[in-house]
């Protein structure tokens, strides 16, 4: 028998987004495949501790508290690759190889290219994106500036700044509705989950809602309205050559797809695959894969759009290198709909970043002139 790979699965994390990792790991964490590979569940505490759990199904069922496992790191340097420990006499103590990491994290300090930093420093092969579309995907101004250049549909929008908001709000509204249309959506640059973000039907509504949003970044993106927009989505999957699986939609029982219809309505309904003439499908594809090589995107990634529902225009909302990945989540149901179930998905993830690893590790790092 072929010795099996250690992977790391590492979850929880310091983001708003901590419980929802906390859920997508226990699915990846019940269905990865055993002959295969060797589970080392490591999570990270609200306040950015890495335990080693002592209990994973413990640790996944009822939230990862400091005395839940054993305090470990993963030091930057290459060519060790392993988790250390890390008790008060600091000792190094390695407790256990790591082959690959799967970072099940989402939002800041996980999705965002931090943790994939320093799996780059460890020379550790990790699923999913690298640093620079990991950073990208997470903001939404760089991200929606590279779609456009590339021609990709989307929305108008303007980019202010906190400090413009809070040294001059009037002159920033007046700005903002000379140049874009209303009704417009406000939001924080560098978020997810629709946390701090507001519809904005008139000009009254604009200053509140940029006060709103900067509360959570200092810089807020302000988009036009895609009016009647249907919720569709699609997953990518691959490296160089990706494949895009059939559109999937969302439909959220309120006015939009906010926080509340995401973790907590139970009416949201998740539809696989969306209802859609083939070739709004075929183009939805096509955009979701130009967008993932837009941000040289690895791995995975969901890409999110909006279709309008009578003309059935096609606009690109964004990009999300770590997507929603418990089993009943649209990427993995989507991926299915591919004809790629669940424990499969993860294995290919994790053999497409050993991929990933190999072919960076190709590039020559000594040059004689
Ligand atoms: N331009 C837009 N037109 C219509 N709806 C939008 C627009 N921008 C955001 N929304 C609504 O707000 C939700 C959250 O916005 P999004 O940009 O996807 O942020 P997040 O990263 O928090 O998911 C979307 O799923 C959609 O329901
Ligand atoms: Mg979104």
């Amino acid at each position: 028998m072929t010795q099996r790979l250690r992977v790391g699965l590492v979850f929880g994390g310091r983001s708003g987004e901590h419980a929802v990792s906390v859920m997508s790991a226990a699915s990846v964490f019940r269905y990865m495949d055993r002959s295969k590979y060797e589970v080392v569940p490591i999570g990270i505490t609200k306040t950015g501790k890495w335990l080693l759990a002592d209990d994973a199904l413990k640790m996944l069922e009822t939230g990862i508290d400091e005395g839940s496992g054993t305090p470990v790191a993963i030091v930057p340097e290459p060519s060790r690759r392993a988790l250390v420990a890390t008790d008060e006499s600091a000792r190094r103590i390695e407790v256990g190889g790591l082959d690959v990491v799967f970072p099940v994290l989402h939002g800041t300090y996980g999705e965002d290219g931090t943790v994939q930093g320093l799996l780059e420093l460890a020379d550790i092969p990790y699923v999913g994106s690298g640093v620079l579309a990991s950073s990208v995907g997470m903001d939404k101004d760089v991200m929606k500036r590279l779609f456009r250049e590339r021609g990709l549909p989307v929305p108008r929008f303007e980019v202010v700044s906190r400090r413009d908001i809070e040294a001059g709000p009037v002159e920033v509204v007046a700005r903002l509705t000379s140049s874009l249309r209303l009704p417009l959506f406000v939001k924080p640059a560098n978020l997810g989950s629709s946390v701090g973000v507001t519809k904005v039907a008139d000009e009254h509504g604009l200053e509140p809602a940029l006060r709103e949003a900067c509360l959570y970044d200092r810089k807020v993106i302000v988009e036009e309205a895609v009016t009647g927009a249907r919720e569709i989505e699609c997953a990518v999957l691959g490296n160089d050559d990706p494949i895009a699986s059939p559109p999937g939609e969302v439909v959220p029982a309120r006015e939009f797809y906010d926080y509340v219809a995401k973790y907590l309505d139970p009416n949201t309904q998740l539809i696989v695959p969306a209802d859609l003439p083939a070739e709004v499908s075929e183009r939805v594809r096509s955009i979701a894969v130009k967008a993932f090589k837009c941000v040289d995107a690895s791995g995975m990634a969901r890409v999110d759009f909006f279709v309008e529902r009578e003309s059935l225009n096609v606009w690109l909302n964004e990009i999300n290198t770590i997507p929603g990945f418990t089993s009943v989540s649209m990427y993995p149901k989507m991926m299915e709909a591919a004809g790629i179930p669940y424990t499969e998905l993860i294995s290919r993830l994790i053999e497409l970043a050993i991929e990933r690893h190999a072919e960076k590790s190709r590039r020559l790092t000594t040059y004689h002139p």
